[in-house]
């Protein structure tokens, strides 16, 4: 398909903009984006805010252009503080738990996003928009919010982009305000991130290091 301007380039994926307000996302390395498009389409559905996906074929995804920042760009600027940002991830977890589960999955599953941190949440004119569906799936709640937990500490640790100061105090807000259970999947969402290819090798060997800190704050936050 026809590209327009590149809009934003992740490590797996460019973002094209169309000239009609949507984008295209295409994976470098081909995929399929059709299990991820189904997921959305029904997370949308059920009113959760993502783009709304428009086509869905090989590695491309025609989907809503969101016009704003993602919270990682808003946080850069200075344009978002701690709390309000920790609130936006924890109440995105709350209502994903609160969905009904999709038909066919089993009953006490939930859509799990499982890559939910500030990079792909995007601050829309109506709102945050949760982007970024590639490692969706049914599974535990729990274990959605050990991996966004378990990214922050990493952006804590490994001092990425700079806000290791900012990445551990978002990290004691978001396990503050979150619903469910941090700590009971962490050893899943460490093993889960350490055969992620998008991981380098340091930060790889930083992971238990991660997962302490997730575990000091999230004893501090818990009576
Ligand atoms: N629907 C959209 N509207 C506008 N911009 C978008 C949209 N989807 C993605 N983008 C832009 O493209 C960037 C990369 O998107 P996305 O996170 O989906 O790709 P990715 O390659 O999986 O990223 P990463 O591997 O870094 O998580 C986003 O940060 C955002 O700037
Ligand atoms: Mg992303």
């Amino acid at each position: 398909m026809a590209e327009g301007v590149l809009l934003g380039t992740g490590r797996e994926a460019d973002v094209f903009a169309l000239d009609d307000g949507r984008v295209l996302r295409r994976y470098r390395h081909g995929g399929d984006v059709t299990r991820e498009a189904s997921i959305m389409r029904y997370v949308g559905e059920c009113g959760l805010p993502v783009p709304r996906v428009d086509r869905a074929e090989g590695a491309e995804l025609v989907m809503e252009r969101i016009e704003g920042p993602t919270m990682l760009g808003a946080f850069l600027a200075g344009q978002l503080d701690v709390p309000a940002g920790a609130a936006i991830l924890a109440d995105l977890h709350g209502r994903l738990r609160g969905l009904p589960p999709r038909p066919g999955a089993r009953p006490e599953s939930r859509v799990v996003h499982l890559d939910l941190h500030p990079d792909n949440v995007m601050l829309g004119p109506a709102g945050p928009v949760l982007i970024d569906w590639r490692n969706a799936r049914d599974d535990e709640p729990d274990l959605d919010v050990a991996v966004s937990a378990l990214i922050m500490a990493e952006v804590a640790v490994n001092n990425l982009f700079g806000l290791g100061e900012l990445g551990a105090r978002f990290l004691a807000a978001f396990l503050a305000r979150v619903p469910g259970d941090p700590v009971r999947l962490l050893d899943t969402a460490v093993a889960m991130r350490r055969v992620n290819p998008t991981l380098s090798t340091d930060e790889v060997g930083r992971l238990d290091e991660a997962a302490s800190l997730v575990r000091h704050h999230w004893r501090s936050t818990t009576p």
